[in-house]
C-alpha cells in the first residue's frame, strides 16, 4: 500500500495515510540463525523496518556481536540477542513474526534436498519451541529445502496442538524478486514497476514463475520466456556456483525475507490489500502445501489465491513439478513423524 508514511510525535511512532492517523501497534520479529550469513543482513534490514518495535536475534553462537552491531542503528526498534538453547525460549516470548534462516547452505552441486539430513533436526528443534513459546506467532521459513521444512512445522505444530494453517509460510520472495529482475532486464521495463507471480514450490522446476502474467506487458518470444523460467529456477544455484564454495545466497534472501516478514507486518496490522506469493497449505492444487499468491491479514493468511490463467508451456511446468513438489512434501512430513 502506498501513502503510509512513518511519523513521530512525543516519542511514539504513528502511521499516516491521507487524514488518517493510527498508532503503529507494537511488534516483536524474532529472527532464528541471526548470525548466519542470511541472518546478518535479515537482521540489519529488520532494523530499518519502522513496524517493528522489539528485534530477537536468536542463534547458537555469536548473537551477541550481531546484537550489539546492529543495535546501534538509530531505528525504532530495541534489539536483543540471544545466544544458545536455553535462551530460545526468551527470544521468541510475545514474538509477532519469527524468521527462521538456520542452517547450513549449498555447496556447489548440491541441491536444496541435499540440505534436508541437517537442517530438517534444527528446524523441528526450532518450531517445537515456537510451539511452545510463541504459538501464535506467524512463522517465515527460509531454511532448505522449504518444500520439506514447511510440512515439517506444521507437523511439529499439529502435534503441540497449536498448529494453525494461517500462520506458516514457507518464504518463496526470492523467486519472485529474481524472476522481477530477470523480466525487466530481457524486457526492457523498468524494474521497480513489475510484477510476476512464482508459485509452486522453492526447489528446481518446482519453482514456476508465471511470466504470461508479468506486467507490464511485453512481447517475449517463447524462447525467451523458457531462459527466463529457466534462469529463475536455476537462480539460486547461479549464486551457489558464483560463490564457489563459500554457500549460497545471502544478501539477496535477506533482500526477499525482509519484504515478506514486512508484508506479514503490514498484514497484521491492518493494510488492506497485501499480497504476495508464498509456499503454504493450500487446496489450489491436490498437493497440501503450494506456493501461489496469498492476501494477508490480521490472522495471516486471508485468502490463498488461485492460479488465474495459465500459458500451455505453464500448464506443462505445473503438472512436470507436482511429482517432486509432492516426494518432498511426503518427505518432510514423514520425517516428522518419525524421528
Ligand atoms: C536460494 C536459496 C537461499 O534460493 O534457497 O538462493
Amino acid at each position: 500500500m502506498s501513502g503510509w508514511m512513518m511519523v513521530k510525535s512525543s516519542g511514539r511512532q504513528l502511521l499516516r495515510r491521507g487524514y488518517a492517523t493510527v498508532a503503529a501497534p507494537e511488534r516483536k520479529v524474532a529472527v532464528l540463525g541471526a548470525a548466519g550469513g542470511i541472518g546478518q543482513p535479515l537482521a540489519l534490514l529488520m532494523k530499518l523496518n519502522p513496524l517493528v518495535s522489539k528485534l530477537a536475534l536468536y542463534d547458537i553462537a555469536n548473537t551477541p556481536g550481531v546484537a550489539a552491531d546492529v543495535g546501534h542503528v538509530n531505528t525504532r526498534s530495541e534489539v536483543t540477542g540471544y545466544m544458545g538453547e536455553d535462551q530460545l525460549g526468551q527470544a521468541l516470548e510475545g514474538s509477532d513474526v519469527v524468521i527462521i534462516p538456520a542452517g547450513v547452505p549449498r555447496k556447489p552441486g548440491m541441491t536444496r534436498d541435499d540440505l534436508f539430513n541437517i537442517n530438517a533436526g534444527i528446524v523441528k528443534g526450532l518450531c517445537t519451541a515456537i510451539a511452545k513459546y510463541c504459538p501464535d506467532a506467524l512463522v517465515n521459513m527460509i531454511s532448505n529445502p522449504v518444500n520439506s521444512t514447511v510440512p515439517i512445522a506444521a507437523e511439529v505444530f499439529k502435534k503441540a496442538g497449536v498448529y494453525d494453517e494461517k500462520k506458516l509460510f514457507g518464504v518463496t520472495t526470492l523467486d519472485v524478486v529474481r524472476a522481477k529482475t530477470f523480466y525487466a532486464g530481457k524486457a526492457n521495463v523498468p524494474v521497480a514497476d513489475v510484477n510476476v507471480p512464482v508459485v509452486g514450490g522453492h526447489a528446481g522446476i518446482t519453482i514456476l514463475p508465471l511470466f504470461s502474467q508479468a506486467t507490464p506487458t511485453a512481447n517475449l518470444s517463447d524462447e525467451d520466456i523458457k531462459a527466463l523460467t529457466k534462469r529463475t529456477q536455476d537462480g539460486g544455484t547461479e549464486v551457489v556456483e558464483a560463490k564457489a564454495g563459500k554457500g549460497s545466497a545471502t544478501l539477496s534472501m535477506a533482500y526477499a525475507g525482509a519484504i515478506f516478514a514486512d508484508a506479514c507486518l503490514k498484514g497484521l496490522n491492518g493494510v488492506p490489500d497485501v499480497v504476495e506469493c508464498s509456499f503454504v497449505q493450500s487446496t489450489i492444487t491436490e498437493l497440501p502445501f503450494f506456493a501461489s499468491k496469498v492476501r494477508l491479514g490480521k490472522n495471516g493468511v486471508e485468502e490463498v489465491m488461485g492460479l488465474g490463467a495459465l500459458s500451455d508451456f505453464e500448464k506443462e511446468g505445473l503438472e512436470a513439478l507436482k511429482p517432486e513438489l509432492k516426494a518432498s512434501i511426503e518427505k518432510g512430513i514423514k520425517f516428522a513423524n518419525q524421528s
